[in-house]
């Protein structure tokens, strides 16, 4: 596909103020929760993004009502058992979070279905999703073994069950308590480092008692789902890409308005402030299940640091961005425990790795992560997007400190979680402000 973006080298101040569209793990949500429910769900500031549209296409297939007008979305569903059989396979396209809590959903429904998604997909593991969804009872066949998609799910009645998380990921556990909802008894997930909780705070929305303390999350099954509203904030993974920006570029100040402040997705502020940058953040607005504020961030000098542990969960999205915050930033950067990036819409140690050194970046791989040495000055050159999103973001942002101008290859795939990036990155270069 020849749908290559060149950047010219900026090298300028970067100014304005930006709101990134809406978090695109709390935009898949509002549909799979609103079709699971009984009654009227309205969601505002919904993310047009590829992988939000193949989710609501999927339930549109599975017969659910739902309406699309700019970022509003309606949904009117009688709940899951009113849903019909699809006559055509669910198509997840490049969506991971589609395919594993759709498993999780249609495991316990009482329909047959296939689901298929993009060539990327198709590589990413879904064993460790449907190993916990069999030991509740789920029937669920697949490309070898059911390791891979295309998976055939044929719902059944579910039993609960304790399962303790072998990786930190928010779609296993999102899966096991989606089947929890409808399976017989009380389904326990326990969790070693804690994941992004939107599936949690969502289900509380939707009228479902849900106990979480201390990494255990506690559901009772046979709860019915009620329709609610949803506002979706700003995402703050879609935000990084410009709070990196701001840090980086010289004389800048970048404002980020209506950004989710979920504490568990928080880690790129954490990352930011240990490593120096000037930065404001207000939280002005506690009313709905998830907080939402501002951050405003100014041209920053950086060091670098080291990134580990439970902080992984907490900005595993990020970690590209971040490479690249590190190849300006004084000293060593090391990331460390991250061997999740491996399994991500590509090999994201190794695509950040390969491309930020081809810029000149002095980058190594590790087995669980990477090493940066800064600060480099970089230069340009024809970079791959591997059709992942958050690799082409982090190549268009190096543009902002490169010294000649940066291709893209594949560029369109950006659309999968930020549609209007490039508009926005024409903004703030240009001391344009857009709402
Ligand atoms: C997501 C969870 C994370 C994240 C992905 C979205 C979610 O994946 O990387 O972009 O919405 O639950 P894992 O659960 O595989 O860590």
């Amino acid at each position: 596909m020849n749908d290559s973006i060149t950047l010219q080298a900026h090298q300028s101040p970067l100014n304005g103020t930006l709101r990134v569209p809406g978090d695109k793990s709390i935009s898949h949500r509002s549909i799979m929760f609103g079709a699971m429910a009984k009654g009227h769900t309205t969601v505002n500031g919904f993310l047009l993004g590829d992988d939000c549209l193949s989710t609501i296409s999927c339930f549109q297939k599975l017969g659910v009502d739902i309406q699309v007008n700019g970022t509003t979305v309606a949904i009117n569903s009688n709940g899951i058992k009113n849903w019909k059989e699809p006559i055509d396979i669910l198509d997840t396209g490049n969506s991971g979070t589609t395919t594993r809590l759709m498993l999780g959903i249609l495991a316990g429904s009482h329909i047959h279905s296939v689901l298929v998604g993009d060539e990327s997909i198709a590589k990413r593991p879904m064993k460790r999703v449907i190993e916990p969804l069999r030991l509740m009872g789920a029937q669920i066949s697949g490309r070898s073994g059911g390791q891979f998609t295309p998976l055939a799910v044929q719902g059944s009645q579910l039993s609960a069950i304790d399962y303790t998380m072998p990786v930190a990921s928010a779609q296993v556990k999102s899966a096991i308590l989606l089947a929890g909802v409808q399976a017989n008894g009380v389904t326990t997930v326990r969790e070693s480092e804690v994941s992004r909780d939107h599936t949690e705070r969502m289900l509380r929305q939707f009228g479902v008692g849900i106990k979480a303390e201390n990494g255990v999350i506690q559901v009772q099954g046979g709860q019915t789902l009620r329709g609610t509203h949803v506002e979706v904030p700003g995402d703050i993974s879609s935000a990084a890409f410009f709070l990196v920006a701001g840090a980086i570029a010289k004389e800048s100040s970048i404002r980020l308005e209506h950004v989710g402040l979920n504490p568990t997705r928080t880690g790129i502020i954490d990352v930011l402030q240990q490593m120096g940058a000037q930065m404001e953040i207000e939280v002005n607005d506690t009313k709905h299940e998830e907080p939402i504020g501002s951050v405003t961030i100014k041209s920053s000098h950086l060091k670098g640091i080291e990134i580990g542990g439970d902080l992984i969960p907490r900005l595993i999205d990020e970690i590209p961005v971040i490479a690249l915050l590190a190849t300006q930033a004084h000293g060593t950067t090391v990331i460390k425990n991250a061997e999740e990036l491996k399994v991500k819409e590509t090999d994201r140690i190794t695509a950040v790795v390969e491309e930020l050194k081809k810029l000149g970046a002095d980058i190594e791989a590790t087995d669980d992560g990477m090493i940066i040495k800064g600060p480099v000055t970089l230069s340009g050159g024809k970079l791959q997007s591997y059709g992942d999103h958050r690799i082409g973001m982090m190549g268009a942002i190096a543009s902002v400190v490169s010294t000649h101008s940066i291709e893209i290859e594949h560029a369109s795939c950006i659309s999968v979680s930020y549609p209007n990036f490039f508009e926005h990155l024409r903004i703030v270069s240009s001391f344009e402000t857009l709402r």
